[in-house]
C-alpha cells in the first residue's frame, strides 16, 4: 500500500543489512539510524553521522532501537499454506512408523488434503491462510509465498488462487506479502493415463487460466509423483506464457528434479535432500537459487539438506518452512534458521540471508531482503542485542517490532483458529 510517511529507527546495535557492498555477507552497521519515507529506506546513518530534522517532515514516527539488533523481515519463499482440513491422524501414524509413502500410496497424504480442500469456496480457504499468515507474520516474515496444488482439478485449483488473491487485495488485513505459484502436478495420480489426461489439462487451458493469479509454476518431481519428462513438459509451456519455475526437486529420492530445474532455468530448486555434486554443480551454472526446507526433511526422517555442500558448490541458498499439513507444519522462520544450522550445515550468517536475501531470490524480488536506501522498508527489531540469537536461540520468539512498507506492525496480532 502506497503511503508518504516517514519512519526514523535510531540506536540500533548491530544493523544486519546484509548488503554486500558493505563488504561482507552481513553488512553490519553498529550503532545505526535508518530512515525510510513512503515505505522505502532513504538512509542508513552509523555513529558519527547525524539526522538530518530539517528534511524530514514534522510527524515523524520515531522508534527507539534501544541498542537492539535490526534485520530485514524474513521472506517466506516456500508455502503450501492454502489448505482446509488437517492431518493429525497422519502425523500419529507416522510416529508410529508407517512411511509417508506408505501412507500416500494408501490414498492418503497429499490425496488427503486435496479432498479436504477442493469443495472449500476460496472465502473458506482464504479465512484458514489468514489465521497461518497472521502467525507467520508475528514471528517476522514479511512476504511469503503460497502454492495451489490441493484443488484435485483446474477448479479446484483456481479457487485456492483466488483465497491467495482475495487476502492480497485485503489491504486492511495485517499480514506478509503473498505471491502466488500455481503447483499443477503434485498429488500422486497412480495411473499414467490419468497423469497424462491431467497433463494436456493444464497444458491446454490451466497455464492460460491460472495466470491472471500467478506469476510461479511448480512441479513436484519424485518418484510416486510425476517424472521428470512430465515437469519439463509443463515447466517447458509455463514459460511460453510469461511463469517463471520452480521445482520441488530430489526430495525422498534422487529423482532428477535438479537437472530438469538447471535445463529450464528455473528460478529456484527446491528440497533437494538428496542432490549430488553433479546437481550443485548444474544449479550453480544455470543459477538456479537452492531452497532448503529443513523442517520436512526432519518431519520425514529424510537425510539432512545438503547446505553445506550446496554452498561449497557456489549454489546461491534460501531457506523456507515449507508450511503445509502433512510434511511441516511450522510458519516459523527463526525455527527454520535453527534448524539449518544445526543440521544442515549452514553458519548462522548463511541461514540469515538464506532467510531474507536469499528469499527474496528465489522469489525474483530485487526490493527486499536487504536493508539498503531503494530497498522497501520491511524490517525487525529484536528483542535482543545481538542478531545470532535469531538462531541460537531455539523456539523463541525475539521479534519485538515488526516493521512492514515502513510502517509499524502493532502488537497484539491474534491467531485465528
Ligand atoms: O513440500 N513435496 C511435496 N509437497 C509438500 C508436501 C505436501 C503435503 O504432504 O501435503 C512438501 O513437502
Ligand atoms: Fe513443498
Amino acid at each position: 500500500m502506497e503511503h508518504d510517511e516517514t519512519l526514523v529507527v535510531h540506536s540500533i546495535g548491530q544493523l544486519v543489512t546484509l548488503d554486500a557492498a558493505r563488504g561482507d555477507i552481513l553488512g553490519m552497521v553498529h550503532n545505526a539510524t535508518l530512515v525510510a519515507r513512503g515505505g522505502i529506506i532513504t538512509d542508513i546513518l552509523t555513529e558519527e553521522e547525524e539526522v538530518d530534522w530539517n528534511t524530514l517532515p514534522h510527524d515523524v514516527t520515531e522508534i527507539d532501537a534501544n541498542g537492539a539488533a535490526v534485520v530485514p523481515g524474513f521472506v517466506d519463499c516456500h508455502t503450501h499454506l492454502a489448505w482446509l482440513g488437517n492431518r493429525r491422524e497422519e502425523y500419529v501414524q507416522r510416529a508410529n512408523g508407517v512411511s509417508y509413502e506408505d501412507i500416500a500410496a494408501s490414498g492418503g497424504g497429499i490425496r488427503s488434503t486435496i479432498e479436504q480442500t477442493k469443495r472449500g469456496s476460496p472465502e473458506k480457504i482464504a479465512h484458514a491462510m489468514a489465521g497461518r499468515l497472521a502467525t507467520m507474520l508475528a514471528s517476522g516474515t514479511t512476504t511469503a509465498e503460497v502454492k495451489s496444488g490441493y484443488g484435485g482439478s483446474l477448479a479446484g485449483e483456481e479457487k485456492q488462487l483466488q483465497a491467495v488473491k482475495l487476502i492480497a487485495e485485503d489491504s486492511d488485513r495485517l499480514q506478509p506479502e503473498c505471491i502466488a505459484t500455481f503447483l499443477p502436478l503434485h498429488g500422486a495420480v497412480p495411473d499414467a493415463q490419468e497423469r497424462a489426461q491431467w497433463i494436456r489439462e493444464v497444458v491446454t487451458d490451466g497455464l492460460a487460466r491460472m495466470r491472471e493469479y500467478a506469476t510461479f509454476v511448480d512441479v513436484f518431481c519424485e518418484e510416486g509423483a510425476y517424472s521428470p519428462e512430465e515437469c519439463m513438459q509443463v515447466l517447458g509451456k509455463a514459460q511460453e506464457h510469461g511463469y517463471h519455475c520452480k521445482i520441488h526437486a530430489e526430495q525422498r529420492s534422487h529423482s532428477g528434479g535438479s537437472m530438469v530445474a538447471a535445463y529450464c532455468h528455473a528460478t529456484s530448486a527446491d528440497h533437494l535432500d538428496h542432490a549430488t555434486d553433479r546437481d550443485a554443480d548444474a544449479l550453480r551454472a544455470a543459477d538456479v537459487v537452492g531452497v532448503l526446507l529443513p523442517g520436512a526433511s526432519l518431519i520425514l526422517d529424510g537425510p539432512p539438506p545438503p547446505g553445506r555442500m550446496l554452498m561449497e558448490h557456489g549454489v546461491e541458498l534460501a531457506l523456507a518452512t515449507d508450511c503445509n499439513p502433512g510434511t511441516c507444519y511450522a510458519e516459523s522462520m527463526p525455527l527454520m534458521m535453527s534448524l539449518a544450522v544445526a543440521y544442515a550445515g549452514l553458519t548462522p550468517e548463511a541461514a540469515l540471508r538464506a532467510a531474507t536475501l536469499g528469499g527474496a531470490h528465489a522469489l525474483r524480488l530485487q526490493d527486499r531482503g536487504m536493508i539498503a536506501p531503494g530497498m522497501r522498508a520491511d524490517l525487525l527489531v529484536l528483542e535482543t542485542p545481538s542478531w545470532i540469537d535469531l538462531s541460537y536461540h531455539m523456539g523463541a520468539s525475539l521479534v519485538q517490532l515488526i516493521v512492514q512498507n515502513g510502517r509499524i506492525i502493532p502488537r497484539g496480532l491474534t491467531h485465528v483458529i
